[in-house]
């Protein structure tokens, strides 16, 4: 009988993944290996990689949301393969898609849900690119009709997220971005009647703004627009920033006319992936009236057999988002999203009433529902007698696993630092409160050790108050 010898790999016969070859050598990090790895082996070490990020659940800087039911989980994963634009190919996703639309238009308030139009999107930043292009292209039909230029376009916003920056970079666009001022944290009418010429093309107010969390006043601002139509003759249309208040204010607050109630209001954007409560990856744009999204932006594509309307930055898309949105808007109903989203108010409105309680803190905004998303946004007050910054705070809370982000405010305000914590759904209020334990510890842990903070001031200057380190200037934006 012929001698064998085990041929079989140390790899093969190792049963824990920690016992092979691969974990004791580095990971690849910028070349893709010549072999590759057992499936297990390979997921555990990115799974280790992984670990070291951040717990979402702690992450009170993000708007996006970070709880999701296992219904949800089940939904991405059966809909892995499912391209959305591939509309011929998975009609039932388009489908979704479609009664998605007209849900949302109907919860914005369009006037006729068969004549609105509107389309998912990657994201609010996309959603938001394809607001501006239309108000852009209707700006240059009108004036192009009366035989004027069209060289020197501008838009009016308040203090926005950088998409609005880079929708101004990319499509040559002047920003007219009103700053902060003492007293003044948005978008006023006043402001905006300031900045409006022949060449304006639209005006963004935010449903939310992303550094604060407060509402820009826009049915105020649509009827400063209609009074600068009747005495100045510029008919220039409002598109809502509702990246967060979209899912929120209609559900808490329907009483508020911010919508496509205000004729002025011709488009609004919101993130299916912040209150909207669907996994990263969806936002939603809609137009009043098909006559708002001039055709020559809608590709007619003829593709893999179907002939089919495309508005949109991006061709492939994952289609899993879209139809978690939908089971989310079937599965809660308006009763479920108000309960849920009144409940993260409730929790934003305890936070910022015990942070206020504490002393050195000046709450900036609240978290009430009437003005704002369930955020809390806070200073340390001029007089405040403390020895840490807020990012010497922020950074304390990190070592319990926190992340509240702490920056300056944009210009005019660069001198104010403030933090702000984002209540989404899944914060309870035990969560909440141990979350003000650790906050009290690390004030504590200061006064102690003064020399802690003290050493941080060296990057963050020495003025508690203000003294900013470049590299956290940067709100937390998404
Ligand atoms: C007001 C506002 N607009 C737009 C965006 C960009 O949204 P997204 O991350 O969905 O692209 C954000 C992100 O926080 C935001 O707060």
């Amino acid at each position: 009988m012929p001698l064998h010898r085990t041929q079989t790999s140390p790899d093969v016969l190792a049963a824990d993944v920690y016992a092979t070859r691969a974990a004791e050598r580095p990971v690849p990090k910028l070349r893709i290996p010549k072999q590759g790895l057992r499936a297990d082996v390979a997921l555990n070490l990115v799974r280790d990689e992984l670990s070291f990020d951040g717990n979402a659940r702690q992450n009170l800087a993000t708007f996006c949301q970070t709880w999701l039911e296992e219904e949800v989980h089940r939904l991405m994963d059966q809909s892995i393969d499912k391209n959305m634009v591939d509309r011929d190919e998975y009609p039932a996703t388009a489908e979704i898609e479609r009664r998605c639309v007209h849900i949302i238009a109907d919860l914005w308030q369009v006037p006729d849900t068969k004549e609105a139009i509107g389309c998912s999107t990657a994201g609010s930043s996309e959603a938001a690119m394809l607001g501006g292009l239309a108000m852009k292209r209707r700006w240059e039909a009108i004036r192009r009709s009366q035989g004027k230029p069209t060289d020197r376009p501008n838009l009016i916003t308040g203090p926005v997220q950088v998409c609005w920056h880079k929708f101004a970079r990319y499509f040559d666009v002047e920003l007219r971005e009103i700053p902060m001022a003492h007293g003044r944290l948005g978008m006023t009418p006043e402001e905006v009647a300031s900045r409006v010429d022949e060449n304006t093309i639209g005006v963004v107010p935010t449903l939310g703004v992303t550094f604060t969390g407060r509402y820009e006043p826009v049915a105020e601002i649509a009827a400063c627009l209609d009074t600068i139509e009747r005495e100045r003759g510029y008919d220039i249309p409002i598109h809502v920033d509702a990246a967060s208040g979209g899912f929120l204010a209609p559900f808490v607050e329907p009483e508020l006319v911010w919508d496509f109630r205000l004729p002025r209001v011709k488009s609004i954007n919101a993130s299916g992936h912040k209150f909207g409560l669907a996994p990263l990856g969806v936002g939603w744009v809609m137009w009043r009236e098909k006559t708002d999204l001039p055709d020559e932006l809608v590709f007619w594509v003829n593709y893999l057999g179907g002939n089919m309307p495309d508005f949109a930055l991006n061709f492939s898309r994952p289609g899993g988002q879209v139809i978690a949105q939908y089971y989310l808007l079937m599965r809660l109903g308006r009763d479920g999203y108000r309960a849920i989203q009144q409940s993260c108010y409730d929790v934003a409105q305890h936070l910022a009433t015990s942070l206020g309680k504490i002393g050195p803190f000046e709450i900036l905004f609240g978290g009430d529902s009437r003005n704002g998303i369930p955020a809390v946004c806070w200073t340390l007050k001029r007089d405040a007698d403390v020895r840490f910054t807020l990012f010497d705070l922020s950074d304390r809370l990190r070592t319990r696993g926190w992340q509240v982000a702490a920056y300056t405010l944009v210009p005019d305000l660069q001198e104010v630092t403030v933090m702000r914590a984002l209540v989404r759904h899944g914060l309870s209020r035990d969560m909440a409160d141990t979350l003000l334990d650790d906050l009290h510890d690390a004030m504590a842990y200061f006064t102690k050790h003064p020399q802690a903070a003290v050493a941080d001031e060296t990057e963050s200057g020495s003025d508690p108050h203000g003294g900013v380190h470049p590299s956290r200037t940067q709100a937390k934006t998404t």
